[in-house]
């Protein structure tokens, strides 16, 4: 999670009247890593036969107004391989990214289903992936983007696509979810406990919260639980070191090489140091985040089991690399490395320009917009770096400065 200067007005109005290169988001937003979700859980195998997409076209697109009625296509996945009749609907509720079908092919739901020969089936969320209310993402469509219409979906989909169309009248009904559908996943049953006989929600936000310290702090207690404790102490030298180096010319042009920063610092813009500091920090955020995690991030050579929040210490605290601003380089260099990036986009203008791209085929479409859109609008969790023990610099904090 990057912090409130993704937000404020006053700050949009400086990215105006610049157009800058596309494509660009940060590797981690919000909790959200590009791409979306935890990736599944293992890769397609050659020769493989996904679960085909379907559609549910009868999704209101406004189940709170009563006015004019407008429908739209939601897509989702079954797979009935350890269905046996009287089994269980297991539903896995879609969140932040494109729905992938191999979830219904591996993973503890999975698992699960095979134990209780359940029916397996996968809904995607509105607005991310193929199911696309509106044609576009303007602002005035996002206002159909939220987690209650979501829940209505899911309540919708069950009753008129899912009971009906594959013969499940009477059989019982438990959801899934991980991170925000999760959320979905236990507000699902608190909202419809009618509709529902069980509800697993994994690492599942469930309050909203504007600032959540925690998740910087907790960063902070793996990084000081490695095998390298020293790291959060050098970590707290290196940011003390970029800020001493702020103010002199030739440091900014050694920490623009060092960093390997794709644009020159400019000292006089003033959100200058909280977008290099946010991004600095982002590389702990996307590997805590997945620590340990037996994955590799899509089309990367980012692999969580090898590079874990150990490993980052290792770095922090190898001496032979030189002093802590340059070990702290070397691990953002590192990320850089296992993601295939030259350089390190760090500058706020370009992603807010990158942001506001309102079309589908926009490089954002694939879920930051909407992901910022609905912290925006519902959620917050947004992590100020500005409290506690927290060593990434405490200029990223909410009150945005
Ligand atoms: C990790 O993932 C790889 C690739 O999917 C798999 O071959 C391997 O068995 C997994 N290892 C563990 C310990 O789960
Ligand atoms: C629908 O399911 C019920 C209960 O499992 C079963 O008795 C019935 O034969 C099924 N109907 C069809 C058309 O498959
Ligand atoms: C610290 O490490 C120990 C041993 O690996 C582990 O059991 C414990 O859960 C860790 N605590 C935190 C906060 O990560
Ligand atoms: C990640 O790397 C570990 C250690 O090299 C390997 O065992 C594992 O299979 C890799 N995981 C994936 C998903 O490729």
């Amino acid at each position: 999670m990057t912090a409130m200067k993704y937000l404020l007005p006053t700050l949009l109005v400086l990215a105006e009247g610049i157009c800058l290169a596309s494509g660009w988001v940060p590797i981690i937003l919000r909790g959200r890593p590009k791409g979306g979700m935890l990736g599944p859980p293992r890769e397609k195998r050659p020769g493989e036969v996904l679960p085909q997409p379907m559609i549910f076209n009868l999704q209101r697109r406004d189940h709170f107004s009563g006015s004019r009625v407008y429908y739209w296509n939601q897509r989702y996945f079954v797979n009935d391989a350890f269905f046996k009749p009287g089994g269980p609907i297991f539903l896995l509720i879609g969140g932040e990214a494109s729905a992938d079908p191999l979830w219904l092919l591996d993973g503890a739901m999975v698992e699960y289903a095979k134990t209780f020969n359940a029916f397996c089936v996968l809904l995607e969320h509105r607005f991310y992936g193929k199911s696309q209310p509106t044609n576009d993402l303007s602002l005035e469509s996002l206002t159909f983007l939220s987690s209650k219409q979501a829940l209505a979906d899911i309540a919708a989909f069950i009753d008129d696509e899912l009971r009906i169309k594959f013969n499940l009248t009477n059989n019982k009904l438990i959801t899934f979810g991980g991170g925000y559908s999760g959320s979905l996943s236990a507000w699902f049953r608190n909202k419809y406990p009618q509709m529902v006989d069980g509800a697993v929600a994994s690492s599942a936000p469930i309050y909203m919260d504007l600032d959540v310290g925690s998740y910087l702090a907790t960063i902070v207690d793996v990084m000081a639980n490695t095998s390298h404790p020293a790291c959060v102490k050098e970590t707290f030298t290196a940011t003390n070191t970029i800020f001493d180096w702020w103010g002199q010319p030739d440091k900014l042009e050694k920490m623009f090489q060092m960093f390997r920063l794709c644009d020159r610092i400019d000292h006089d813009n003033l959100i200058e140091p909280s977008a290099l500091y946010s991004a600095l920090a982002d590389n702990w955020q996307l590997v805590a985040q997945y620590n340990g995690v037996n994955r590799t991030f899509t089309g990367t050579t980012l692999n969580t089991t090898e590079t874990t929040i150990n490993t980052l210490c290792g770095i922090m605290t190898d001496g032979t690399r030189g002093p802590s601003i340059q070990r702290y380089a070397d691990v953002s260099n590192l990320i850089l490395e296992k993601l295939g990036k030259k350089c390190l986009e760090f500058k706020y203008q370009k992603l807010i320009s990158e942001m506001k791209q309102e079309s589908l085929e926009s490089s954002v479409a694939e879920g930051a917009r909407q992901w910022i859109y609905q912290s925006c609008t519902e959620f917050g969790w947004f992590a100020g770096s500005d409290r506690g023990q927290v060593p990434f610099g405490p200029y990223f904090a909410l009150p945005f400065k």
